[in-house]
């Protein structure tokens, strides 16, 4: 046993995520930390929303809302919808809170006094009407490289280069439109990442777990040459960079929204504790004199946040000179596409979080998106194999295996495990090739595989079907009750464990399963369902005649050819994909 810390990147608050951003991040990080608790670890799953910075502010202007209740208020729906889709976090946090403010300035004071931090004036847009500064995203105008004339001054989303303010030919204020601007002088705080990078490289080699995609993306970084890099902008909603009489010169400033959202990890672990200081300990998990030098610490994110959290947090983190734990595993996924475009929060293309509940309950999306996680490379959602992938894995091997064993067996025997019979050479070649795949299975989910580990829990699904198919209890009944007897008996326990294997993807349908096999384990106080430990042999025969069953309803449902058009017509299909080369 052992004590895993698990933080998914942490959502802009801005607005419902899409589809793309669940499978990036917040449900594969789920998944894991569901099995790290069903294993038996002692695991702390943290997330939050992601507040500050120039696109809240923006998204709130654009609502007419105050920032603070505009971030408010989208915390809670996105709190609201992660729950609707089953993702068990131990604190959902939030960057604006008192804590994350807290850790920020602390750090920036460790950097400052270790030298790491240098004030320095530099050349910043102003608008005249608007009378303040416009920092990255709050100046547009057209990009100097491919003449996009929409470019926004962080990056051009047309060629994608990361760009200045400043660069922008014909720049005009994102808030106004107004183009009265002038480039004026302001002080800002620069993080010198150049003089960490000695320490980050050893650190980055000393890295065993990392997958490859993950270390090459970090050492690519160091390579160009890390620059310093500015960590304040002039904005008001934010970490506030005058705190205690330092740094009084920047009153009015903030600090960036990179600087301070994965600080947000250790701001919302003290949430948490803050909530029962008698009985949860924060340090345990950060600080390494303090316990968390046993802790193994997990993170997951799509591959555009890697930079961030292979480099910049680290940088933060070591530079401030204190015993901070350190991420271990970086999970870096690739994306998931609508029909191959983008997902877009701003086009609102894709499929959102709470149109998908609309469509269809959590379990068939949470099973649809693990199985096709972009692991390796990018996937791509189409209504058609989503339809094909609930109907064939869900509706026609799950859920059929469950629904026909539990009807036969109750129209039969009634509503308890039946008695009699032995096993025979069907069942003596099931338990092997059960106990192999799941240990296979088992082994991809610690390997954090979720593809190959879906792989395998599809596998022992089918190895149920098959089995029911081949024994044929239906056929046994006529002659030999007995016969049938066993074959519904082993039937009814592969339930139990297929309920139990599968319920770090699919909770839902797993309680549903168990509450049909089994009622006293369904009943258990604790969310947990508990990963099989004993033997096959043991697992395989946990529920012995005259056990309760029931039928639970249809577990799966399958989509239609037309249903599937239907959605495609709602949504978009392959024709709400950018056209090549846009
Ligand atoms: N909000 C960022 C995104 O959606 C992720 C921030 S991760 C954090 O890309 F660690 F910095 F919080
Ligand atoms: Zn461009």
């Amino acid at each position: 046993m052992s004590r895993i810390l698990i933080t998914s990147a942490l959502p802009y608050v801005n607005g419902v995520k899409h589809l793309g951003n669940l499978a990036g991040s917040m449900l594969p990080a789920d998944v894991f930390a569901r099995f790290c608790r069903a294993c038996g670890h002692e695991t702390l799953a943290i997330c939050a929303t992601d507040e500050h910075g120039t696109p809240a502010e923006l998204a709130a202007a654009e609502a007419g809302e105050e920032v603070a209740a505009f971030c408010a208020r989208w915390h809670e729906r996105q709190r609201e919808l992660g729950e609707a889709f089953g993702l068990s976090w131990d604190h959902f946090g939030r960057t604006s809170s008192p804590q994350n403010h807290a850790f920020t300035q602390h750090l920036a004071d460790r950097l400052d006094a270790n030298g790491y931090i240098e004030e320095r004036t530099i050349r910043q847009v102003y608008s005249l009407e608007d009378e303040r500064f416009l920092p990255d995203r709050y100046v547009v105008g057209t990009c100097p490289h491919c003449g996009y004339d929409r470019a926004r001054g962080d990056q051009c989303e047309n060629c994608t280069r990361v760009l200045d303010p400043t660069d922008l030919l014909e720049p005009r204020s994102a808030i106004s439109g107004l183009t009265r601007l002038e480039v004026r002088e302001s002080r800002h705080l620069y993080l010198l990442q150049s003089k960490l990078v000695d320490r980050l490289r050893q650190w980055i080699g000393s890295q065993t777990e990392w997958p490859h995609l993950v270390t090459s993306i970090a050492l690519k970084w160091l390579d160009e040459g890390l620059q310093d890099r500015g960590i304040t902008r002039d904005l008001k909603w934010g970490v506030p960079v005058a705190h205690d009489g330092k740094w009084e010169g920047l009153a009015g400033k903030v600090f960036y929204v990179w600087f301070d959202a994965p600080i947000g990890y250790i701001g919302a672990t003290k949430e948490w504790a803050d909530l029962d200081p008698k009985a949860r300990d924060w340090e345990r998990w950060w600080r390494l004199g303090k316990g968390a030098d046993a802790v193994r610490y997990v993170q997951f994110m799509g591959k555009d946040n890697v930079p961030f959290h292979t480099v910049g947090f680290p940088a933060t983190l070591l530079g401030s000179g204190e015993d901070w734990k350190l991420v271990d595993v970086i999970k870096g996924v690739n994306w998931l596409t609508y029909y191959g475009g983008k997902f877009s929060t701003s086009q609102r293309r894709g499929v959102f979080m709470d149109q998908a509940l609309e469509v269809l309950p959590a379990d068939y999306w949470r099973y649809y998106l693990t199985a096709n996680a972009p692991e390796g490379s990018d996937s791509s959602f189409t209504w058609e194999h989503f339809a094909a992938t609930v109907n064939k894995d869900l509706a026609d091997v799950l859920g059929n295996f469950v629904n026909r064993l539990l009807k036969f067996s109750t129209a039969r025997f009634g509503e308890t495990v039946p008695a009699g019979g032995a096993p025979g050479p069907e069942e003596a070649a099931l338990l092997p090739a059960l106990a192999a795949r799941m240990a296979a299975y088992k082994g991809h989910l610690e390997a954090i595989e979720l593809r190959k580990a879906m792989g395998e829990l599809r596998a022992i699904w089918v190895l149920g079907n098959e089995y029911l198919a081949r024994a044929a209890p239906w056929v046994a009944i006529k002659t030999d009750p007995e016969r049938a007897a066993i074959i519904i008996r082993t039937g009814i326990n592969l339930a139990r464990l297929m309920a139990l294997l599968s319920w770090p993807v699919i909770p839902g349908t797993a309680e549903r399963i168990l509450a049909a096999v089994d009622p006293a384990l369904a009943d258990r106080a604790g969310g947990i369902v508990r990963w099989p430990s004993g033997s096959i042999e043991d697992e395989m025969s946990r529920l012995g005649p005259g056990a309760p069953i029931a039928v639970p309803g249809l577990l799966f449902r399958k989509l239609d050819p037309e249903e599937v058009a239907a959605l495609e017509a709602r949504f978009g299909g392959a024709d709400a994909a950018p056209a090549p080369g846009k």
